[in-house]
């Protein structure tokens, strides 16, 4: 499976793909990584493997570049890697529903909270207020719709009276570590099976 990553940030979940792509633990080849920051650790560990970036910083010679201007450098990268499967991997732009409508290939994207509770900002925070006693993070399917496409995976913790919002950061971080590649192989595996995707994959048990 081809797939694309796009990031923001530190981009410890592309580690963990980049790692099982070169221990072979997973059938995927990581054909590129957009970054939409320019200081994005991501790209340090994308580069270190030798895999292609594109950093489209947003703000470019102190101008905001559009969302426009962003998603049509993408979408021409994009075309040009030719991935199976996009993932949005701590990407914290909103893109807009004309780009994700134009995408020839599925798009998921990882969220720290267990959709459909917990869209957007904040979520350890909020979770933690509210007096929650369950939460996690969810991968679902990119729509127009922030954090509202339907929902593939998820895994739970149950909340200590300890908890604080860094310590819900870093638990649920370790819990997303292994929902990711695992996602990432049942799509490769033709268990989930999604929309537009190329299907030459069957599962294993049929
Ligand atoms: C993750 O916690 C993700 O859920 C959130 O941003 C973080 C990305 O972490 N949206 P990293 O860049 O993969 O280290």
């Amino acid at each position: 499976l081809r797939i694309a990553v796009l990031v923001s940030g530190s981009g410890s979940n592309l580690q963990v793909l980049i790692n099982a792509m070169q221990a072979g633990a997973l059938p995927i080849e990581i054909v590129g990584v957009i970054s939409n920051r320019e200081d994005a650790y991501a790209i340090t560990r994308a580069k270190d493997a030798d895999i292609p970036v594109a950093a489209l910083s947003h703000v470019a010679s102190g101008k905001r570049m559009g969302i426009k201007t962003f998603e049509t450098h993408a979408s021409a990268q994009l075309t040009a890697w030719q991935p199976d499967l996009i993932v949005l991997a701590g990407f914290m732009r909103v893109l807009s529903g004309t780009f994700i409508d134009s995408m020839p290939v599925p798009m998921i994207n990882l969220h720290p909270s267990l959709l459909p509770c917990y869209k957007g900002l904040d979520t350890h925070q909020r979770v933690i207020q509210a007096g929650e006693r369950h939460h996690g993070c969810s991968i679902h399917v990119v729509t127009a719709e922030l954090d509202a496409g339907q929902v593939l995976t998820q895994a739970v913790l149950a909340l200590s009276v300890k908890d604080t919002t860094a310590s819900l950061q870093a638990r649920v971080q370790t819990l997303e570590h292994q929902l990711l590649p695992w996602t990432i192989l049942l799509i490769a595996k033709g268990v989930i099976v999604l929309n537009n995707q190329a299907s030459h994959h069957q599962p294993d048990y049929l």
